[in-house]
Protein backbone atom coordinates (compact mmCIF):
# COMPACT_ATOMS: atom_id res chain seq x y z
CA UNK A 1 0.00 0.00 0.00
CA UNK A 2 1.20 3.55 -1.11
CA UNK A 3 1.01 6.27 0.99
CA UNK A 4 -0.75 9.77 0.22
CA UNK A 5 1.41 12.86 0.72
CA UNK A 6 -0.08 15.64 -0.37
CA UNK A 7 -3.50 15.42 1.45
CA UNK A 8 -3.26 17.49 4.94
CA UNK A 9 -3.95 14.35 7.35
CA UNK A 10 -5.69 16.59 9.64
CA UNK A 11 -8.82 17.27 7.27
CA UNK A 12 -8.93 13.32 6.69
CA UNK A 13 -12.61 12.99 7.67
CA UNK A 14 -12.69 9.96 10.31
CA UNK A 15 -15.63 8.19 9.17
CA UNK A 16 -16.54 8.08 5.61
CA UNK A 17 -20.61 7.26 4.36
CA UNK A 18 -21.21 6.60 0.99
CA UNK A 19 -24.96 6.20 -1.33
CA UNK A 20 -23.13 4.30 -4.15
CA UNK A 21 -26.05 5.50 -6.59
CA UNK A 22 -26.62 5.28 -10.35
CA UNK A 23 -25.45 1.96 -11.60
CA UNK A 24 -28.27 1.16 -13.21
CA UNK A 25 -28.42 4.62 -15.55
CA UNK A 26 -24.65 3.93 -15.92
CA UNK A 27 -25.84 0.41 -17.54
CA UNK A 28 -28.81 1.41 -19.41
CA UNK A 29 -26.92 4.50 -21.01
CA UNK A 30 -24.67 2.11 -22.67
CA UNK A 31 -27.51 -0.04 -23.95
CA UNK A 32 -26.48 -3.27 -20.82
CA UNK A 33 -28.21 -4.65 -18.98
CA UNK A 34 -28.34 -3.43 -15.42
CA UNK A 35 -26.01 -6.19 -13.86
CA UNK A 36 -23.49 -4.64 -15.69
CA UNK A 37 -23.78 -1.55 -14.11
CA UNK A 38 -23.85 -3.24 -10.52
CA UNK A 39 -20.80 -5.35 -11.91
CA UNK A 40 -18.65 -2.37 -12.41
CA UNK A 41 -19.67 -0.87 -9.80
CA UNK A 42 -17.61 -3.32 -7.53
CA UNK A 43 -14.79 -2.06 -9.32
CA UNK A 44 -15.51 1.46 -7.86
CA UNK A 45 -15.99 -0.18 -4.47
CA UNK A 46 -12.33 -1.60 -4.58
CA UNK A 47 -11.22 1.27 -5.43
CA UNK A 48 -12.71 2.89 -2.90
CA UNK A 49 -12.02 0.61 0.01
CA UNK A 50 -8.03 0.50 -1.15
CA UNK A 51 -7.93 4.35 -1.58
CA UNK A 52 -9.79 5.21 2.05
CA UNK A 53 -7.24 2.71 3.79
CA UNK A 54 -4.16 4.55 2.33
CA UNK A 55 -5.11 7.90 3.07
CA UNK A 56 -6.11 7.06 7.10
CA UNK A 57 -10.18 6.70 6.79
CA UNK A 58 -11.01 4.66 9.58
CA UNK A 59 -14.62 3.97 8.93
CA UNK A 60 -15.97 3.40 5.84
CA UNK A 61 -19.32 2.41 5.39
CA UNK A 62 -21.34 1.67 2.09
CA UNK A 63 -24.60 1.32 1.29
CA UNK A 64 -24.90 -1.85 -0.54
CA UNK A 65 -28.52 -2.46 -0.42
CA UNK A 66 -31.10 -0.52 1.09
CA UNK A 67 -34.67 -2.53 2.71
CA UNK A 68 -36.57 -1.04 0.08
CA UNK A 69 -34.07 -3.07 -2.35
CA UNK A 70 -35.75 -5.87 -1.80
CA UNK A 71 -38.37 -4.94 -3.92
CA UNK A 72 -36.94 -4.54 -7.28
CA UNK A 73 -37.35 -7.35 -9.66
CA UNK A 74 -36.15 -10.84 -8.48
CA UNK A 75 -33.72 -11.21 -11.16
CA UNK A 76 -31.79 -8.36 -10.14
CA UNK A 77 -31.78 -8.88 -6.49
CA UNK A 78 -30.04 -12.42 -6.91
CA UNK A 79 -27.72 -10.89 -9.16
CA UNK A 80 -26.79 -8.48 -6.31
CA UNK A 81 -26.12 -11.30 -3.61
CA UNK A 82 -24.49 -13.26 -5.98
CA UNK A 83 -21.75 -10.00 -6.78
CA UNK A 84 -21.72 -9.39 -2.62
CA UNK A 85 -21.21 -13.21 -2.03
CA UNK A 86 -18.13 -13.20 -4.93
CA UNK A 87 -17.38 -10.07 -3.62
CA UNK A 88 -16.63 -10.73 0.59
CA UNK A 89 -15.01 -14.40 -1.19
CA UNK A 90 -12.27 -12.82 -2.93
CA UNK A 91 -11.66 -9.45 -0.72
CA UNK A 92 -10.86 -11.20 2.21
CA UNK A 93 -7.25 -11.99 1.66
CA UNK A 94 -7.05 -8.08 0.86
CA UNK A 95 -9.03 -7.20 3.49
CA UNK A 96 -6.24 -8.71 6.11
CA UNK A 97 -3.22 -7.84 4.26
CA UNK A 98 -4.45 -4.38 4.58
CA UNK A 99 -5.72 -4.78 8.50
CA UNK A 100 -9.62 -4.15 7.25
CA UNK A 101 -12.55 -5.14 9.58
CA UNK A 102 -15.90 -6.49 7.73
CA UNK A 103 -18.72 -5.13 9.94
CA UNK A 104 -22.42 -5.20 8.83
CA UNK A 105 -25.34 -2.69 9.50
CA UNK A 106 -28.75 -3.44 8.65
CA UNK A 107 -30.92 -7.15 9.33
CA UNK A 108 -28.64 -9.64 8.36
CA UNK A 109 -30.76 -11.85 8.88
CA UNK A 110 -32.86 -11.02 5.49
CA UNK A 111 -30.53 -12.18 3.70
CA UNK A 112 -29.95 -15.90 1.40
CA UNK A 113 -28.01 -18.33 3.72
CA UNK A 114 -25.24 -18.59 1.33
CA UNK A 115 -24.65 -14.84 1.29
CA UNK A 116 -25.03 -15.01 5.20
CA UNK A 117 -22.61 -17.89 5.73
CA UNK A 118 -19.64 -15.89 3.94
CA UNK A 119 -20.60 -12.60 5.51
CA UNK A 120 -20.30 -14.17 9.05
CA UNK A 121 -16.97 -16.16 8.12
CA UNK A 122 -15.43 -12.70 6.96
CA UNK A 123 -16.54 -10.62 10.01
CA UNK A 124 -15.23 -13.28 12.07
CA UNK A 125 -11.85 -13.61 10.10
CA UNK A 126 -11.41 -10.02 10.25
CA UNK A 127 -12.64 -9.20 13.81
CA UNK A 128 -8.92 -8.48 14.90
CA UNK A 129 -7.75 -5.62 12.63
CA UNK A 130 -7.54 -2.45 13.57
CA UNK A 131 -6.56 0.05 10.20
CA UNK A 132 -10.52 0.76 9.04
CA UNK A 133 -13.68 -0.88 9.69
CA UNK A 134 -15.82 -0.84 6.40
CA UNK A 135 -19.03 -1.51 7.06
CA UNK A 136 -21.54 -2.97 4.62
CA UNK A 137 -25.45 -1.44 4.90
CA UNK A 138 -27.55 -4.64 3.84
CA UNK A 139 -30.59 -5.03 4.04
CA UNK A 140 -30.36 -1.86 5.86
CA UNK A 141 -32.52 1.30 6.56
CA UNK A 142 -32.18 4.55 8.95
CA UNK A 143 -36.02 3.71 10.02
CA UNK A 144 -35.94 0.24 10.60
CA UNK A 145 -32.43 0.60 12.45
CA UNK A 146 -34.17 3.45 15.12
CA UNK A 147 -37.51 1.24 15.46
CA UNK A 148 -35.10 -1.81 16.49
CA UNK A 149 -33.47 0.29 19.06
CA UNK A 150 -36.51 2.06 20.76
CA UNK A 151 -38.06 -1.39 20.51
CA UNK A 152 -35.41 -2.86 22.63
CA UNK A 153 -35.23 0.36 24.98
CA UNK A 154 -39.14 -0.09 25.49
CA UNK A 155 -38.83 -3.97 26.50
CA UNK A 156 -36.23 -2.86 29.08
CA UNK A 157 -38.49 -0.08 30.19
CA UNK A 158 -41.40 -2.66 30.25
CA UNK A 159 -39.25 -5.02 32.30
CA UNK A 160 -38.58 -2.65 34.85
CA UNK A 161 -34.68 -3.08 33.69
CA UNK A 162 -34.71 0.97 32.56
CA UNK A 163 -36.84 3.95 33.83
CA UNK A 164 -37.92 5.54 30.41
CA UNK A 165 -37.16 9.48 32.44
CA UNK A 166 -33.66 7.96 32.11
CA UNK A 167 -33.54 7.55 28.39
CA UNK A 168 -31.28 9.23 26.58
CA UNK A 169 -29.66 10.32 22.90
CA UNK A 170 -26.26 7.75 24.40
CA UNK A 171 -28.46 5.07 25.36
CA UNK A 172 -29.97 4.98 21.62
CA UNK A 173 -27.26 5.45 19.99
CA UNK A 174 -25.80 2.60 21.51
CA UNK A 175 -28.19 0.36 20.15
CA UNK A 176 -28.17 1.52 16.71
CA UNK A 177 -25.77 -1.20 14.52
CA UNK A 178 -23.13 1.36 14.39
CA UNK A 179 -23.26 1.31 18.23
CA UNK A 180 -19.37 2.67 19.19
CA UNK A 181 -18.69 3.82 15.71
CA UNK A 182 -18.17 7.76 15.35
CA UNK A 183 -21.46 9.50 13.22
CA UNK A 184 -20.20 9.88 9.97
CA UNK A 185 -18.04 13.25 9.05
CA UNK A 186 -18.47 12.91 5.24
CA UNK A 187 -21.79 11.42 3.54
CA UNK A 188 -21.05 11.31 -0.42
CA UNK A 189 -23.88 10.59 -2.94
CA UNK A 190 -23.28 9.76 -6.40
CA UNK A 191 -25.62 9.29 -9.53
CA UNK A 192 -26.58 13.31 -9.33
CA UNK A 193 -29.71 12.40 -6.78
CA UNK A 194 -30.29 14.79 -3.77
CA UNK A 195 -31.52 12.63 -0.73
CA UNK A 196 -30.78 10.39 1.83
CA UNK A 197 -32.93 7.67 1.02
CA UNK A 198 -33.53 6.19 4.20
CA UNK A 199 -29.32 6.00 5.28
CA UNK A 200 -28.00 6.71 8.57
CA UNK A 201 -30.35 9.40 9.41
CA UNK A 202 -29.53 9.14 13.17
CA UNK A 203 -26.31 9.48 12.57
CA UNK A 204 -26.01 12.42 10.02
CA UNK A 205 -27.48 15.01 12.06
CA UNK A 206 -24.10 17.06 11.55
CA UNK A 207 -22.61 15.40 9.02
CA UNK A 208 -21.13 17.02 5.99
CA UNK A 209 -23.28 16.14 2.09
CA UNK A 210 -21.47 15.86 -0.81
CA UNK A 211 -23.50 15.08 -4.36
CA UNK A 212 -22.02 14.56 -7.59
CA UNK A 213 -23.49 13.85 -10.96
CA UNK A 214 -20.52 11.10 -11.50
CA UNK A 215 -22.72 7.47 -11.37
CA UNK A 216 -20.77 4.68 -9.44
CA UNK A 217 -19.16 3.14 -11.69
CA UNK A 218 -17.34 5.97 -12.48
CA UNK A 219 -16.14 7.37 -8.75
CA UNK A 220 -13.21 5.75 -8.18
CA UNK A 221 -9.88 6.93 -6.50
CA UNK A 222 -9.45 10.72 -7.88
CA UNK A 223 -13.54 11.43 -7.43
CA UNK A 224 -13.11 9.82 -3.43
CA UNK A 225 -10.19 12.54 -3.39
CA UNK A 226 -11.98 15.63 -4.61
CA UNK A 227 -14.89 14.22 -2.12
CA UNK A 228 -12.12 14.97 0.35
CA UNK A 229 -10.43 18.08 -0.52
CA UNK A 230 -14.16 19.44 -0.81
CA UNK A 231 -14.64 18.27 2.59
CA UNK A 232 -11.18 19.57 3.73
CA UNK A 233 -12.88 23.33 2.39
CA UNK A 234 -15.89 23.12 4.53
CA UNK A 235 -16.21 24.68 8.42
CA UNK A 236 -17.94 22.31 10.51
CA UNK A 237 -19.45 24.93 13.07
CA UNK A 238 -22.14 22.13 15.03
CA UNK A 239 -24.41 24.71 16.02
CA UNK A 240 -22.07 26.85 17.03
CA UNK A 241 -20.85 30.54 15.23
CA UNK A 242 -17.46 30.69 13.39
CA UNK A 243 -16.16 33.09 15.66
CA UNK A 244 -16.59 30.61 18.92
CA UNK A 245 -14.91 27.99 16.68
CA UNK A 246 -11.69 30.09 16.51
CA UNK A 247 -11.33 31.02 19.96
CA UNK A 248 -11.19 26.70 21.16
C1 LIG B 1 -27.79 1.92 -6.63
O1 LIG B 1 -27.75 2.08 -8.04
C2 LIG B 1 -26.95 0.80 -6.25
C3 LIG B 1 -27.40 -0.32 -5.62
C4 LIG B 1 -28.80 -0.51 -5.21
C5 LIG B 1 -26.49 -1.43 -5.30
C6 LIG B 1 -25.08 -1.07 -5.03
C7 LIG B 1 -24.27 -2.30 -5.20
C8 LIG B 1 -23.02 -2.37 -5.67
C9 LIG B 1 -22.21 -1.19 -5.95
C10 LIG B 1 -22.37 -3.68 -5.94
C11 LIG B 1 -22.35 -4.67 -4.83
C12 LIG B 1 -21.81 -4.13 -3.57
C13 LIG B 1 -20.70 -4.54 -2.94
C14 LIG B 1 -20.33 -3.94 -1.64
C15 LIG B 1 -19.81 -5.57 -3.45
P1 LIG B 1 -29.12 1.94 -8.83
O2 LIG B 1 -29.27 0.54 -9.27
O3 LIG B 1 -30.25 2.44 -7.99
O4 LIG B 1 -28.85 2.90 -10.03
P2 LIG B 1 -29.93 3.79 -10.79
O5 LIG B 1 -30.43 4.81 -9.81
O6 LIG B 1 -29.13 4.41 -11.88
O7 LIG B 1 -31.00 2.87 -11.28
Amino acid sequence: MQESTSLDIRLIPTHVAIIMDGNGRWAEKRHKPRLSGHKAGVDSVRSVVETAREIGIRHLTLYAFSTENWQRPPTEVKGLMKLLRTYLESELRTMLKNDIRLFCLGQQERLPADVLSVLNMVMEETAQCGGMTLNLALSYGGRNEMMRAVRDLAGRCVAGELDYHALSEEMLSNRLDTAGQPDPDLLIRTGGEHRLSNFLLWQSSYTELYFTETQWPEFRKDQLLEAIAVYGSRQRRFGKTGAQLHVE
